[in-house]
């Protein structure tokens, strides 16, 4: 079944087009991977689909639903979960909390007052924080967390809105080799537990050729390949890109 449609997008920022027709789908339980050279156009791509951009033509179908150009927030009321590429978390409250706070959102109780709040949904916060690694974590302040687990935070606020589509941008990015796939083997039980999907970004091959069901690969904002991780690998344009260039990002 069809989860996500995307239909082509394009952005321009003055005369500069980041993103070009760019049209895929994503089918529930799947795991797709986009990837490309910095500025590829990659963080554009997934800002129209969270809504942070509203892309000047082209459409965003979530279920067969039109959300094109729904702010942000609508966008996650309808089911899409959302990590950054720069990871972010309330420095000022503990790992707990910030669940806390992304559970209370989600039930519509955002205004209770947080001091009188600290029991609220505090036994489903740490059943996420479980599932995701961290419960060890829970009363630490986010600005005291390594960045590996900030991401996992991340994941686990994603999470309490109970997505049915997670965004991923870069979620590895800043992390050593094994933290990479220890983050993107969790993201893949949780998706196949939950019979969601993942769109993600990677800058690491291997991580991607391991994770990902299918690979989308876009280049000056154009989509150049598309297909399971063996015919991409294949691909001569998809080879001639990534040639002697790095495909670290500099994070
Ligand atoms: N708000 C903006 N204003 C002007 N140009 C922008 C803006 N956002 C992105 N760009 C440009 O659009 C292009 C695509 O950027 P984007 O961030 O989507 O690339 P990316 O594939 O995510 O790269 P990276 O791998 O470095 O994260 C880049 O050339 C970038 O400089
Ligand atoms: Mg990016």
């Amino acid at each position: 079944m069809t989860l996500l449609r995307v239909e082509r997008l394009h952005k321009s920022f003055g005369g500069f087009e980041a993103v070009r027709d760019v049209g895929f789908t994503l089918e529930a339980g799947e795991r797709l991977a986009i990837i490309g050279p910095n500025g590829a156009g990659k963080s554009t791509c997934f800002n129209m689909i969270g809504g942070q951009l509203r892309p000047d033509h082209g459409r965003v179908l979530l279920d067969g639903e039109d959300i094109t150009g729904l702010p942000p927030r609508a966008v996650w009321r309808k089911g899409v979960g959302r990590t950054f590429q720069i990871a972010a978390a309330f420095g000022s409250m503990t790992v707990a909390e910030n669940v806390q706070m992304a559970l209370m959102n989600h039930h519509g109780r955002a205004r209770a007052l947080f001091p009188l709040a600290r029991e609220l949904y505090r036994e489903e916060a740490l059943a996420l924080l479980e599932r995701v690694g961290i419960r060890d974590q829970a009363e630490r302040f986010c600005s005291m967390l390594a960045y590996g687990d900030i991401k996992r935070v991340e994941l686990a606020v994603a999470l309490a809105h109970d997505p049915r589509l997670l965004l991923m941008d870069e979620p590895t990015a800043g992390m050593a080799p094994a933290e990479r796939h220890a983050l993107m083997r969790l993201v893949s039980a949780i998706v196949a537990e939950r019979g969601i999907a993942v769109l993600f970004t990677e800058h690491d091959m291997d991580v991607v050729f391991a994770y990902a069901d299918r690979i989308l690969v876009i280049n000056r904002g154009r989509l150049i390949a598309e297909g399971p991780p063996e015919k991409v690998r294949a691909d001569r344009e998809v080879q001639a890109i990534y040639l002697g260039s790095t495909v670290e990002s500099p994070a």
